[in-house]
């Protein structure tokens, strides 16, 4: 990843991120120093894609602690829980949310008897511990996944699955970046992901810093392109992978499956452990969150649809596991079938 740069960090005053709306006009980052701003940072996808929400959520408990006026454990504890159940309510569909959430409620239930400060001081270096290992298993999945990536490989890729969607480094931009550094002379193309750009915006923007050959196309046209023979595979993120193998990612990611399987091209689903969810047993059980008309109707200040007409905007869906070729986590490459493999990764340390 480039060093002039980052997605979210900690600072001792203020959790510190990069202002996604804005980009690419402009690189602005915001300081957030409430729950209140955090949480709405995430509702508004100042920062988003999965694992970054759960940084961003982590980091919103860490700063619910410094900022608690709470004497002791009992009054900090009950200001935590308020920042998590407001935080918990952002987003649906990305597991990390609530994983991440989870992981820091541990560190106060397993502080029992602890003074408010010991508490404190375990959850903001709890919180530090996620986004420096979010890093770390971005990197794992690109080493994991690079033989999935053949020599001059041109790879689609939907939304915006790198550095921005994660701590660092990305899950599918993650394999890319591991190609790309690895010599193999990869070419990206990058969906511009309606209605919201994270491909045209995102994806391109990131990739573009890092020197790595990227094409933005409008979603239409990966049917017509795959038909023409110029794409070699298809590496997407994901939002939540049911225990079955099903996989949430962005809105539009199921289509561009369909089409992968009719053109006999390889679909792959890069993703952390942290976003499989063995409590959801298929993705029927996943949440698609419903986001606002405005994102659809509108294109900054200029209307796309009429005043009155409705429109439909779920977030994400549902690619079933018989359309993934394979997944692939920081522990390695999962193939049919899922449930068993998923199961024995999910086992492992
Ligand atoms: O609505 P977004 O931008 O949060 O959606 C993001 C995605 O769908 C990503 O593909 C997913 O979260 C994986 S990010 C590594």
């Amino acid at each position: 990843m480039s060093s002039s740069w980052f997605t979210i960090a900690w600072r001792d005053d203020a959790v510190v991120m990069l202002d996604q709306r804005r980009l690419p006009a402009e690189e602005h980052y915001l300081e957030l120093r409430d729950v209140e701003e955090i949480a709405r940072a995430i509702e508004d996808l100042a920062i988003r894609g999965a694992p970054a929400i759960g940084c961003a959520a982590a980091m919103g408990i860490a700063r619910a602690a410094v900022i608690s006026a709470a004497g002791d454990a009992a009054g900090l504890i009950a200001d935590l829980e308020r920042a998590r159940d407001r935080l918990a309510k952002t987003r649906p569909t990305a597991v990390n949310l609530f994983w991440a959430l989870g992981r820091m409620s541990e560190v106060w239930a397993s502080h029992a008897g602890a003074a408010a400060d010991a508490i404190r001081e375990a959850l903001v270096a709890e919180a530090q511990r996620i986004h420096d290992e979010d890093v770390a298993t971005c990197r794992a999945i690109g080493a994991a996944g690079l033989e999935l990536v053949p020599e001059g490989g041109r790879v689609l890729t939907h939304c915006n699955a790198g550095a921005l969607a994660t701590a660092g480094y990305g899950t599918a931009l993650g394999l890319v970046r591991a190609a790309h550094d690895a010599g193999r002379g990869i070419e990206v193309l990058a969906d511009e992901t309606r209605p919201f750009l994270q491909g045209a915006r995102l994806t391109a923007w990131e990739l573009q810093r890092d020197r790595v050959p990227v094409t933005v196309i409008t979603d239409n046209m990966a049917g017509h392109l795959m038909q023409e023979g110029r794409i070699d595979l298809v590496i997407v993120g994901a939002d939540r992978i049911a225990a079955n193998g099903d996989v949430a990612n962005k809105i539009g990611t199921y289509a561009l499956a369909v089409l992968a399987r009719a053109h006999e091209i390889p679909f792959y689903v890069a993703a952390p452990r942290t976003t499989i969810d063995l409590s959801t047993p298929t993705g029927r059980a996943i949440p698609i969150e419903e986001r606002g008309r405005d994102e659809v109707a509108s294109l900054g200040q200029h209307a796309l649809v009429p005043d009155g007409v409705p429109v439909r905007h779920p977030a994400f869906d549902v690619t079933p596991a018989q359309l993934v070729s394979a997944i692939v986590t920081e522990a390695g490459i999962l193939e049919a079938p899922y449930g068993p493999a998923i199961e024995r990764q999910m086992a492992d340390e």
